[in-house]
C-alpha cells in the first residue's frame, strides 16, 4: 500500500496510460481524482475504481484546469501527486504539412496543458511536499520523423520538467517525467488504422523496439508510480526512458 493516505490527480485519466495509472495508484491505497473531457467515458471508469473520482476538464482552459484542482481539494482535502497524462497527436505531419491550428492544439494540451495544472496545482502539492509526473515521450529526447509538433512538444515538457524540478526542489516537491515508447492505447490504435492492416502495423512498430514489442499501459503506469513514491525521494528532474531500448540506440 505504497499510496495510502496519498491524494492523486490525473489528467487524461479516463482512457489508456492515464488510466493504467489510476487503477495502479488506488490499488495501492490512493484516493484518485481523473480528469479529461469525455464525461461519460470518465465516470464509468472512475465508478470501477475504489476510492476514485471524475471530474470533467479540459487542460488547455485555464478555469477548467483551476476548477478540476478545486475540486479534488474539496473531494479529498489535499493533494499529493499530479500526473500530466493528457495529450494528443497529429501524426504523418512534416513542419510543412502541419497547419497552425493543430500546431496550437498539440501545444496547447501538452504543453500549455501541464503548465496549467502545474500552475494550479503547486501550492497544494507544497503543503505536503508532493510531486509531478508528466507523461512525455521517447520522442521529446529524440528526433522522429513525421511528428514535428508533438515531438517539439513532448521535448518541450521534458525541459519543463527539469526546469520546474529546480524551481521547487528547496520547496520538497518533486518534478520528473517518464517518456514512453509506443504503447498500446487508443491513440497508436488510429495510426494503427490508419496505416491499413493493423496486424502488419503493430508488428511494424513491435519492431522498432530494441525489447521487439511495444508496451502495455501499465508498465508505463508502474513507472510513473515508481517516480510519484517515496522510493523515488531523492530523484527529481529527470526523463525516464520507458521505451523497450529505443532511446538506447
Ligand atoms: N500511446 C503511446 O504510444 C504513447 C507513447 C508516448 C507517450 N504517450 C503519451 O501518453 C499520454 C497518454 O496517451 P495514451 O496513449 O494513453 O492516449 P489516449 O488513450 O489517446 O489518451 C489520451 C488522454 O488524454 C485526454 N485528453 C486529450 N486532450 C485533452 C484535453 N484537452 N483535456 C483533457 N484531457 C485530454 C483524453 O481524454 P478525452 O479525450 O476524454 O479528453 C485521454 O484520457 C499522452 O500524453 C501521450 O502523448 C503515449
Amino acid at each position: 500500500m505504497r499510496f495510502e493516505n496519498k491524494i492523486v490527480l490525473i489528467t487524461g485519466g479516463n482512457r489508456g496510460i492515464g488510466l493504467a495509472a489510476a487503477r495502479l495508484f488506488a490499488g495501492q491505497g490512493a484516493r484518485v481524482m481523473l480528469t479529461a473531457r469525455d464525461q461519460a467515458k470518465g465516470e464509468e471508469e472512475a465508478k470501477r475504481i475504489p476510492n476514485a473520482k471524475f471530474v470533467r476538464g479540459d487542460v488547455s482552459n485555464a478555469e477548467d484546469c483551476r476548477r478540476v484542482v478545486n475540486e479534488s481539494l474539496n473531494q479529498f482535502g489535499g493533494l499529493d501527486v499530479l500526473v500530466n497524462c493528457a495529450g494528443i497527436i497529429f501524426r504523418n505531419r512534416t513542419v510543412e504539412q502541419t497547419s497552425e491550428e493543430e500546431w496550437d492544439a498539440t501545444f496547447d494540451v501538452n504543453v500549455k496543458g501541464a503548465f496549467l495544472m502545474s500552475k494550479h496545482a503547486m501550492p497544494f502539492l507544497r503543503e505536503r511536499k508532493g510531486c509531478i509526473v508528466n507523461v512525455a515521450s521517447y520522442v521529446g529526447l529524440v528526433g522522429f520523423a513525421n511528428t514535428a509538433a508533438y515531438a517539439a512538444s513532448k521535448a518541450a515538457l521534458v525541459n519543463l520538467t527539469r526546469t520546474m524540478a529546480l524551481d521547487h526542489a528547496r520547496e520538497g516537491v518533486r518534478i520528473n517525467a517518464v517518456c514512453p515508447g509506443s504503447v498500446e492505447t487508443d491513440m497508436i490504435h488510429e495510426a494503427w488504422k490508419k496505416f491499413g492492416d493493423v496486424e502488419q502495423a503493430k508488428r511494424m512498430w513491435a519492431e522498432k523496439h530494441p525489447l521487439g514489442r511495444i508496451a502495455r499501459a501499465d508498465e508505463v503506469a508502474n513507472a510513473i508510480a515508481f517516480l510519484a513514491s517515496d522510493e523515488a525521494s531523492f530523484i527529481t528532474g529527470v526523463a525516464l526512458p520507458v521505451d523497450g531500448g529505443i532511446t538506447a540506440a
